[in-house]
């Protein structure tokens, strides 16, 4: 089969490798691709914020799979426009996709379906959010209503600055866009957790349970990221509460989509709080996480393209999916000044003496090849992923790793997985 992917970070490299690692993928392409994906794939050069130019280049290359990677095509449309050429892709419609897109509609539709979220209030404009924010205690969360690249969402810590917030949001100071809704909501306390299941629409299998730490400093301490590192072991979650999981949140929400006529199939990834008070939804996303991907894919040991045609062909009740026993780890290495400003363009060392280790996968976020060499191209670089036996090996391997790379600048946490070895 001729496989496209579309995509640029280490999510879609890591679908890449996954792809790789088929049978059934003869011929594989990435738009755009990076530095890493370039190794394995041929990369053709395409604007994911352009619906005509992917809608042109899959005409062009008539794969028989396309893969969609982020959110923004989805947003798009890109799945819709596909289907009605005759193409078959993977990931949401423009309507399903509106569970990420939306916050306001996702607030709703949870309330709607009685799944559990924080309470909250939806407003549309900034004399409506001043009244609501009397209704909450600080901590007050407040969220801009669209795509926002994790930017959209600010704790606050008195009312008067959720207030503040609110008003950025609507005036565009904020986010340079004006927010048409915003979402003020009650903080929630807790552990984060990664839930992402794959559905056909009617049916939902959950992928290995993963846990992002999406802080830029050790601790879990200043701005929030695209995600510094995540691991996944079993231990995350036990039998029980994953099937409550499935049963009140992941379930509902496939069927409340399909009741609504807007079904979806895709990855759900379901961000959620583990509360005093149960998991609560905190977001969904409607593709793979970032790193998520790259330490949930190092597990699976099915071939990645047959479960997602599963999806595709309404069979997933018919696949079960086989996991390595143990535990993976992702450690991200940043850019000087990611989140911020970041250089680029500098050449990376080491990688091949990193690959060689055995259990370590080193998947590329933001390279590219010039002039035959690797060099950094965006805020999170690498991300380093390796599998073995307990999360601490893990750990010890993708560190050790980390150790043989080299840039100028180079960042990286060096606590991952503190909250699962604190526990242990
Ligand atoms: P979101 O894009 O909605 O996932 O929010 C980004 C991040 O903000 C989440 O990963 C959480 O760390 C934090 N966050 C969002 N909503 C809440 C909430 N209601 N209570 C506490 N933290 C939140
Ligand atoms: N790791 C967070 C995300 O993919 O949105």
């Amino acid at each position: 089969m001729k496989l496209l992917i579309l995509g640029a970070g280490g999510r879609e490299h890591a679908i890449a490798w996954a792809a790789r690692r088929s049978s059934r993928v003869t011929e594989l392409v990435c738009a755009p691709g990076n530095g890493g994906m370039a190794a394995i794939a041929r990369c053709v050069p395409v604007n994911l914020s352009d619906l005509d130019a992917m809608i042109a280049l899959v005409e062009m290359e008539k794969p028989e799979l396309t893969i969609v990677g982020p959110e923004l095509p989805l947003s798009l449309g890109i799945v819709d426009e596909l289907a009605a050429r005759g193409f078959r892709a993977f990931g949401p419609t423009k309507e399903a996709a509106m569970l990420e897109t939306s916050k306001g509609f996702a607030k709703r539709f949870l309330q709607r379906h009685n799944i559990p979220t924080a309470s909250y209030a939806l407003c549309v404009s900034a004399a409506e959010a001043r009244e609501a924010v009397e209704r909450f205690h600080a901590p007050i969360v407040v969220k801009a209503d669209g795509l926002a690249a994790g930017k959209g969402v600010l704790i606050c810590e008195s009312r008067q600055t959720a207030i503040e917030a609110a008003e950025g949001l609507f005036s565009g100071a904020l986010l340079g866009e004006p927010a048409s809704q915003v979402v003020i909501e009650e903080f929630l306390e807790g552990e984060e957790l990664s839930f992402l299941c794959l559905s056909d629409g009617k049916h939902v299998v959950p992928l290995v349970p993963a846990q992002d730490h999406k802080r830029i400093g050790e601790g879990d301490t200043g701005p929030n990221t695209g995600g510094m590192g995540v691991y996944s072991t079993d231990s995350l979650l036990d039998a029980n509460m994953t099937e409550w999981i499935l049963r009140h949140i992941a379930e509902p929400t496939v069927r409340g989509m399909a009741e609504e006529e807007t079904p979806f199939q895709g990855v759900l990834y379901i961000g959620l709080m583990m509360t005093a008070r149960g998991p609560q939804v905190l977001e969904f996303n409607v593709r793979f996480g970032d790193p998520e991907t790259q330490a949930i894919l190092l597990r699976l040991e099915n071939d990645l393209i047959d479960a997602l045609e599963a999806c595709i062909d309404g069979k997933l009740a018919e696949t079960a999916l086989r996991w390595t026993p143990g535990a993976s780890a992702t450690v991200i290495a940043s850019s000087a000044g990611y989140p911020g400003k970041y250089p680029t363009g500098l050449p990376i060392t080491g990688l091949d003496a990193a690959a060689r280790i055995p259990g370590v996968v080193v998947f590329h976020s933001g390279t590219a090849l010039k002039d035959e060499r690797i060099v950094t191209s965006g805020g999170r670089v690498l991300a380093v992923t390796a599998a073995a036996d307990t999360l601490q090996q893990a750990l010890d391997l993708a560190y050790e790793a980390m150790g043989e790379i080299r840039f100028d600048g180079i960042y990286f946490r060096r606590d991952i997985g503190h909250r699962a070895l604190g526990r242990a």
